[in-house]
């Protein structure tokens, strides 16, 4: 009789109430004085990460890159930027991180790589029809001279999909030009970034971040899209023939099951979380499950504006899509390729105004509360736990996000949201660097945000994420329960099981609390047992 060894099973899906904090490493902590975040700046912060009571990092990529798209246009998937160290200080900051407790996520790139790549290197300079081609979208032109691109896709960046070679093809790129897109229909491609996750797997790495999840394969005819749009638009996903084709999953089947060999080495589940945008959320359904991916960003709240019912409903539907996934929910509040929400809900916007701060800040900090409240994981975009704003009037010659540039100013980009970090001090760099300048300009009103001024005042937003994540830890660990009651419209109200309440005053009035006791933690002082507008209270009882 054979015996089958029976793997050990997996025991550990810590993912599934995980609070992950977002590094974006170049805005995070310079060590050697260039204005440039880098892994021993990240490492020497990690007592921060301990103190403020995550349970874990997803880093943006650190992979060798000219920066056409900062860091998301890599030209090595195995290796680690010099502007952020070497391969030895990611392994330093890696078992740092482990010994404090931290999980590690890194962010994969597998729609498309730099023109730098040396794949894509070696394609143009092959000739047309080659393998080294076939890595890679390359096709003839229309028109007489095939001087037109081949179709009318459009770049989620503005322009055209397509940029014309030497000899006359055109190459497909769904970001900056700077960006060709894989031919995930060579099955090189599967390949290569088979060994990408070993690698990182091998390393030590507790989990993967998916860009453009919802990308890789194209429509195999490259057929003109049947929503040619007549005028610039820019990260419009509407195009169903260069996203979400089915042969997606068949990849993320592949990786769950090398994930989860890794997982059954030692119990220990190593998530693939998703970026799916541009379908709506219902999408999420078809990547996600048990033979799939284990999550997707459920960006539906941070897309909604503060309001009562729409919350609500956002809230309800990420509930039921957990429920038929069988996966709890992403909750997130910001990233680096969104205005942040104390600006968001401010009426803010790059370009415009910073918008009713006061405001903002204080409605920032009641979703705060609400999504750390709400069954599922979240994810902390750094910088959001200091109620920071987006920096609306970076001047244009100090932008650097290729938005800007490829819709002709038309668009401000994402920089706003990428300000390097305020760590102390009265003026700039607020201890981001031991050098004088940093890589975008910190304004001087950041010295009210910085760690520094927060960590001492204790109403501070700072102050509330640690004190929620603390409470979060204790009381709401393993408890999967959600029962929502009515306090009216504007009120968002309901238990995680008998001992923890969680009340939203989403209106504009203040409004009498449904709770006899005071506020375990509020986001905004109660007035004679009247719980102000845009303010979140929880109560453990
Ligand atoms: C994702 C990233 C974004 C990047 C894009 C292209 O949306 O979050 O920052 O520009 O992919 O890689
Ligand atoms: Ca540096």
């Amino acid at each position: 009789m054979t015996i089958t060894a029976s793997a050990r099973s997996i025991t550990d899906s810590w993912w599934r109430e995980a609070a992950i904090y977002q590094i974006y490493p170049r805005s995070f902590s310079d060590s050697n004085g260039d204005g440039i975040g880098d892994f021993n700046g990240i490492r020497d912060r990690l007592p921060y990460l301990r103190d403020l009571g995550v349970s874990g990092i997803w880093l943006n990529p650190f992979y060798p890159s000219p920066n056409h798209d900062q860091g998301y246009d890599i030209t090595d998937y195995t290796d680690v930027d010099p502007d952020y160290g070497t391969l030895e200080d990611f392994k330093e900051f890696l078992s740092g991180a482990h010994e404090f407790g931290l999980r590690v996520i890194i962010d994969i790139v597998a729609n498309h790589c730099s023109i730098e790549h040396p794949l894509f290197r070696k394609a143009l300079n092959a000739a047309p029809g080659s393998e080294a081609r076939s890595r890679f979208h390359f096709q003839d032109g229309r028109g007489e001279h095939g001087q037109l691109p081949p179709n009318n896709w459009r770049s989620m960046f503005g322009g055209s999909a397509w940029s014309r070679v030497d000899d006359g093809q055109w190459y497909l790129h769904l970001f900056t030009a700077e960006q060709p897109d894989f031919n995930w229909r060579n099955p090189s491609t599967a390949a290569f970034f088979y060994d990408v996750l070993r690698f990182w797997l091998d390393l030590g790495v507790d989990g993967f971040r998916l860009d453009a999840a919802q990308g890789l394969f194209k429509h195999p005819d490259l057929p003109d899209a049947d929503n040619p749009f007549e005028e610039e638009r820019v990260g419009d996903a509407a195009n169903a023939l260069a996203w979400n084709q089915p042969e997606v999953h068949d990849v993320y089947r592949n990786w769950r099951k090398l994930v989860d060999t890794y997982a059954e080495k030692d119990g220990a589940e190593r998530p693939l979380v998703g970026e799916i945008t541009g379908l709506g959320s219902r999408y999420l359904r078809d990547y996600i499950g048990a033979d799939q991916l284990h999550q997707g960003f459920f960006f539906e709240f941070m897309n909604v504006n503060w309001d009562g019912q729409s919350m609500r409903e956002a809230i309800a539907n990420g509930l039921q899509q957990a429920r038929d996934t069988a996966s709890p929910v992403t909750w997130v509040l910001g990233n680096h390729d969104t205005v942040r929400a104390a600006t968001r809900y401010a009426g803010g916007a790059p370009g415009v105004s910073r918008g009713d701060e006061e405001l903002g800040e204080l409605r920032a900090r009641a979703a705060a509360l609400l999504i750390l409240a709400l069954p599922g994981s979240t994810y902390i975009f750094q910088g959001d736990e200091l109620g920071l704003p987006e920096v609306t009037d970076l001047p244009a010659d100090t932008l650097k996000d290729p938005v800007f540039r490829n819709t002709n100013g038309g668009r401000r980009g994402r920089d706003g949201c990428r300000v390097p970090i305020p760590w102390q001090g009265a003026e700039p760099p607020f201890g981001f660097t031991v050098g004088t300048s940093t890589w975008l300009p910190q304004p001087e009103y950041f010295s009210a945000y910085s760690v520094e001024t927060e960590r001492a005042q204790r109403d501070s937003t700072w102050n509330l994420y640690q004190k929620a994540l603390a409470i979060r830890k204790e009381h709401l660990a393993g408890n999967t329960m959600f029962r929502s009651f009515d306090v009216g419209s504007d009120v968002i109200a309901f238990d995680r099981g008998e001992h923890f309440t969680c009340v939203v005053n989403a209106g504009d009035v203040p409004v009498r609390s449904p709770m006899g006791s005071e506020p375990t933690l509020t986001s905004c002082p109660f007035k004679d047992n009247m719980m102000p507008p845009n303010t979140t209270a929880w109560w453990v009882h």
